[in-house]
């Protein structure tokens, strides 16, 4: 029998997309990848496949699962064969549990990041680097800071410790091109990059000699994601833990000065946007998220992609601005950690810092312009939840100079044509609602008996997603949020489904009936038979 662990193992190295990917021609749509379903007849791409749940969902035939199910399903194999299948596919060794063929995982990375750190000292050039970035000889040590000599001398090691260019190359150290192996880092001082449970899983180097990349990284493998990992997590999370903060920044020595000057729950993205995919990960302890970026264009676009997905993703926290053309790197260097500190004590909110940079994008002069510049900023207001958005309605227009009553925001709930008044409360999140969402993101199947008996518009907090769901837009962030986010728990049967909805029902109608009865602008008549009325559906329902 294949042991569990190595089961595990196997399946924390898969990658949905691309063993979905090997089979089925996959198209990127937003955070996920579509296509014509392959296991009913269809010309429409109704099958999704979600790299941040590592699932995929057809909501066609209701057909989804995991890699392994898929690999089960659609080359019709048992359990055990597709495991072996897949592990075959990935060259992963399984264990048996007769232990007849037990190999684990190629260690030659961790062994070519021994060899790097180790030739680091013996390097003068990059030494002398490192110093003059104002790098301590302790965070060489701490970050594994090491030094990728020649292509042919990274290989010659490799082959002279039993390993084979072959691992080497499925570990994402070596490259394979043209007959010819070449080693993927040369020349460079390499950052060792590790998953959130500290297992080394690629690299970053930088040039000192000014080749033409400034930095390159390990390529994808299967367990390296770069849109999932953050650089230093694996050191970052226990201060994270307690502080309930975590700082992002743009680079590798942002993250390694801060550290320096005990900013001990900074982290990088590894030179690329943050991602829906990164979000489970920043989920865990539930920290405040600094966003520090440098002020250039593309500094501040990335901040304001980030502070989008942030806000609608319901993080806390905020976005603190470089200018200058300094970074954090530079800041630690030149002895300013205390106005550092300053900085990351009041970052700007994401919601106010998105609104002012939609805002700065347009010329307010111009009253085209300005229209032009409301319905952008009602745009991203839509992706918030209803409180959020009445909140910062007003935040807006006074940034505009307009009148609130002019920032208007269709499909909000909060229009009473039946005059009944607006319930107004301070939470947002409702784990109910949410949890009825990521139900029918899971089993959309049970949308039918859902809409049979809830009418959407009667939900106080998350109208805006459940209508996002019934029109498909699964890769919008709010619902990549939902999805992601383990703390929401969907329901698992029809029955329990059922039950569920008549006690939700059964509350509305008991609050419509306090509201009809408190209503003095209507006749005894009319109000004793919607009095009537709703008793009789809320009798139904029990
Ligand atoms: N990066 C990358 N590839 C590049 C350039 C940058 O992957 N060609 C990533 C790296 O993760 C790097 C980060 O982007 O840490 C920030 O790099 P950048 O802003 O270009 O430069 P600096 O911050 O000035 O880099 P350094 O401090 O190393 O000079
Ligand atoms: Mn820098």
């Amino acid at each position: 029998m294949i042991t569990q662990e190595s089961i595990d193992a196997l399946k924390a190295q898969l990658d949905v997309v691309d063993v979905v990917g090997s089979y089925v021609e996959l198209r990127k749509a937003g955070a996920n990848f579509k296509a014509p379903c392959p296991f009913h007849d269809e010309k429409t791409a109704s099958f999704v496949v979600s790299p941040a749940k590592q699932i995929y969902h057809c909501f066609g035939c209701g057909a989804g699962g995991d890699s392994i199910k898929f690999t089960m399903e659609y080359e019709k194999l048992n359990y055990p064969e597709a495991i072996e299948k897949l592990a075959d596919t990935y060259n992963f060794t399984l264990s048996y549990t007769d232990k007849k063929n037990n190999k684990p995982r190629s260690q030659v990375m961790d062994k070519v990041n021994e060899y790097y750190q180790n030739l680091l000292t013996s390097r003068i050039e990059a030494t002398k680097y490192l110093s003059e970035r104002g790098i301590y000889e302790s965070s060489v040590e701490k970050f594994g800071i090491g030094y990728a000599p020649d292509s042919q001398s990274t290989m010659n090691y490799i082959t002279s410790h039993m390993f084979t260019l072959k691992e080497a190359v499925d570990m994402g150290v070596v490259g394979y091109e043209g007959d010819r192996y070449y080693s993927r880092f040369i020349e460079r001082i390499t950052f060792p990059i590790h998953s959130a449970n500290g297992a080394l899983v690629g690299f970053g180097g930088r040039t000192i000699s000014g080749h033409q990349a400034k930095y390159v990284n390990s390529p994808e493998t299967p367990f390296f994601n770069k849109s999932r990992l953050l650089y230093a997590y694996h050191h970052a999370k226990q201060t994270l833990h307690k502080t309930k903060e975590i700082i992002i920044t743009e680079g590798y020595l942002d993250v390694i000065m801060l550290h320096q000057a005990g900013f001990n729950n900074a982290v990088a993205t590894l030179g690329t946007a943050l991602t829906p995919e990164h979000l489970p990960l920043l989920r865990k302890g539930e920290p405040r998220v600094i966003m520090a970026y440098d002020g250039d264009k593309a500094g501040r676009a990335a901040a304001l992609k980030a502070s989008k997905l942030l806000s609608a993703g319901g993080f806390s926290g905020g976005v603190v601005i470089f200018e200058g053309g300094l970074d954090p790197a530079d800041m630690v260097k030149d002895g300013r950690v205390d106005e550092l500190a300053g900085m990351f004590r009041s970052p700007k909110p994401f919601i106010e810092f998105v609104l002012d940079e939609i805002i700065s994008l347009y010329d307010l002069k111009d009253p085209k312009a300005k229209e032009a510049c409301m319905q952008d900023a009602i745009g991203y207001l839509k992706t918030l939840s209803p409180i959020l958005q009445e909140e910062y309605k007003s935040y807006l227009a006074s940034r505009l100079s307009i009148s609130p009553s002019f920032v208007r925001i269709a499909g909000q709930t909060n229009t009473s044509q039946t005059n009944t008044p607006v319930m107004q409360t301070s939470s947002h999140r409702d784990m109910w609602e949410l949890s009825l969402i990521k139900t029918l993101l899971e089993k959309p199947h049970m949308l039918t008996q859902v809409l049979d008996v809830l009418d959407p518009s009667i939900l106080q907090f998350h109208q805006n997603e459940f209508s996002l769901l019934i029109s498909n837009q699964t890769n919008h962030p709010n619902i990549m949020a939902i999805s992601v986010d383990d703390s929401i728990k969907a329901i698992q049967s029809e029955d329990e489904l059922q039950n569920e909805l008549n006690t939700f029902l059964s509350k509305h109608y008991n609050r419509e009936l306090k509201k009809i009865n408190m209503r003095q602008d209507i006749e005894f008549e009319q109000k004793a038979f919607e009095i009537r009325k709703l008793r009789g559906i809320i009798a139904k329902l029990k």
